[in-house]
């Protein structure tokens, strides 16, 4: 059995992950390996309930924060460890990175809270003590604000996140980049202002580079 491979993506809102999400586990399909689709937050029963009081009920930036994390185990335990277990490949649109980008970078919740949940929530039995389970690669679109926020505009009635100005996105944005360069080996920086089709190779290039598509 091969191993389990847990690939995440990330952007702020309107960075254009979703398509590129959905064709790459068409890849890994066409592959030959099993893939479990899923996003965050969300994933189980209960965590899209969560999601459905995160992205539409105001609340404190603790609540919020933990309602992120509460998704979050929720899941993992659920879906994501089993899956990896089986030696699956989980591709996950959003994860950790976007509680420290949206809740630490966009509301300005403290960093150091987030670090603590994050330990708790990512510890699992499958990972040697001491250690946390992560993404083995976090697939970012980084994006400029004013396009992603174009982008958007013509999309859809915008959640409670979407509806935030621009000045939060460019904290968030600032949110991911403070991440990336704190773990430079998990990240493969997107250029997602480009063409979708010139997106997608350099998703493509990410993963192939790792050996892990042919
Ligand atoms: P998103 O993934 O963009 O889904 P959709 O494309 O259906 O809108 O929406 C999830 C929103 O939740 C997004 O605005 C970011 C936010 N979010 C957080 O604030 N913290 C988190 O930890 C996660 C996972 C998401």
């Amino acid at each position: 059995m091969s191993q389990g491979l847990f690939v995440t993506f990330e952007g702020i809102d309107g960075a254009g992950k979703s398509s590129h999400v959905d064709a790459l586990a068409q890849a890994f399909r066409a592959s030959g390996r099993p893939v479990v689709l899923t996003r965050e937050p969300g994933g189980t029963p209960l965590a899209e309930q969560l999601r459905g009081l995160a992205l539409n009920t105001a609340m404190d930036p603790l609540t919020e924060a933990l309602v992120m994390f509460a998704a979050r185990r929720d899941h993992l335990v659920q879906v994501i460890e089993p899956a990896l277990a089986r030696g699956d490949v989980v591709l996950c649109d959003r994860f950790t990175d976007a509680t420290f980008a949206y809740q630490g970078g966009g509301r300005g919740f403290d960093l150091d809270v987030l670090a603590q949940l994050e330990r708790w929530v990512q510890s699992v039995e499958a990972v040697p003590a001491g250690q946390l389970r992560q993404p083995h690669l976090t697939v970012w679109f980084d994006v400029p604000v004013d396009v992603a926020a174009g982008r958007l505009a013509a999309a859809r009635v915008p959640d409670r996140f979407e509806a935030q100005p621009r000045e939060f996105f460019r904290r968030v944005a600032a949110g991911y980049a403070q991440r990336a360069a704190a773990d430079p080996q998990r990240f493969a920086r997107i250029d997602g202002a480009q063409p979708r089709e010139a997106v997608w190779l350099q998703v493509l290039e990410a993963v192939r580079g790792r050996g892990w598509l042919p």
